[in-house]
């Protein structure tokens, strides 16, 4: 185990998981947390988080979770203060809060969509808002944002907020790695592909197989050129990677963890 993270103060949203297991934004707070960070974990469901500290405190890590809606700008305001009163610093963000909605715009109610994109997209602004200016008055930070393939292809379903928040998200981190490359501060995005975390079985298989998980998991695999399906740890070590300092070269881009399944045509 490398100590790539030690000292720093990392902020990952949605560090709980809608299940047991591995989910991403758990198994990137664990992977921090076990690399050296101090993690604040912040997730609208506290009990989500419970897995997630117990498995830091058995690596023997540091872990403080936060409940916070990722939405809410004035509790983002609030929160991101309460931080820095107590750390003084924030090395490292991960804007990690996401999720999928079935159905194109004429299927899609307007509430979903508009749900949507302040949960995939606007949180990720509401964040940088936030904590871009104390990572600019140390200068230095580094921040990686959670898309998907279904950003860049279409991946089996026409979910068209999350594709199109998605797409916003890398599109966003682009720019603002450009805008601040020379204050010391990295902007990344990480590209998940049809990795299987509990969010298949707890939410997927309900809207897309009518509950059949095996079903949908077979559909998901035979996408996949690799043959078997990444999990959250993959994620997060795509994560962790871009957060370094092995990455301190690499900004305003993407890091595609999807077993190959974004270059297969067919
Ligand atoms: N699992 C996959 O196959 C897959 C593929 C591509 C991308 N992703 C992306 O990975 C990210 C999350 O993965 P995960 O495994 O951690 O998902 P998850 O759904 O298991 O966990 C997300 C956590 O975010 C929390 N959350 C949801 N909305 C919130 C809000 N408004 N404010 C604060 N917390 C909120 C939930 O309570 C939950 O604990 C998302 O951005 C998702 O789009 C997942």
């Amino acid at each position: 185990m490398t100590e790539r993270f030690a000292g720093k103060i990392a902020v990952v949203t949605g560090a709980g998981c809608v299940g047991p297991g591995w989910g991403n934004g758990r198994a990137i707070a664990i992977g921090l947390a076990q690399e050296g960070a101090t993690v604040i974990g912040l997730d609208r469901d506290p009990a989500s988080m419970t897995e997630t500290a117990e498995r830091i405190a058995a690596a023997g890590g540091r872990f403080e979770p936060l409940t916070l809606n990722v939405t809410d700008a004035a509790a983002i305001a609030r929160t991101v203060a309460a931080i820095v009163a107590r750390h003084g610093r924030i090395d490292v963000l991960v804007n990690n809060v996401g999720g999928s909605a079935p159905g194109g715009p004429v299927e899609m109610a307007e509430e979903t969509w508009d749900l949507q994109i302040d949960t995939n997209l606007k949180s990720v602004f509401l964040m940088l808002k936030h904590v871009l200016p104390v990572m600019e008055a140390q200068a230095s930070g580094a921040v990686v944002n959670m898309a998907s393939t279904s950003g860049i292809r279409w991946t089996g379903a026409a979910q068209v907020a999350y594709a199109a928040s998605k797409a916003g998200v890398i599109q966003l981190s682009r720019v603002v790695a450009v805008q601040y490359a020379a204050k010391g501060i990295r902007v990344n995005t990480v590209v998940p592909g049809q990795m299987h975390t509990p969010m298949v079985e707890v939410r997927l298989a309900g809207q897309r197989a009518g509950g059949d998980v095996q079903a949908l998991v077979a559909q998901r695999l035979s996408r996949i050129p690799v043959g078997f399906a990444g999990d959250g740890r993959d994620t997060a070590n795509a994560v962790l990677f871009l957060a370094s300092d092995e990455a301190r070269f690499i900004t305003g881009t993407e890091l595609v963890v999807d077993g190959g399944m974004s270059v297969r045509c067919g």
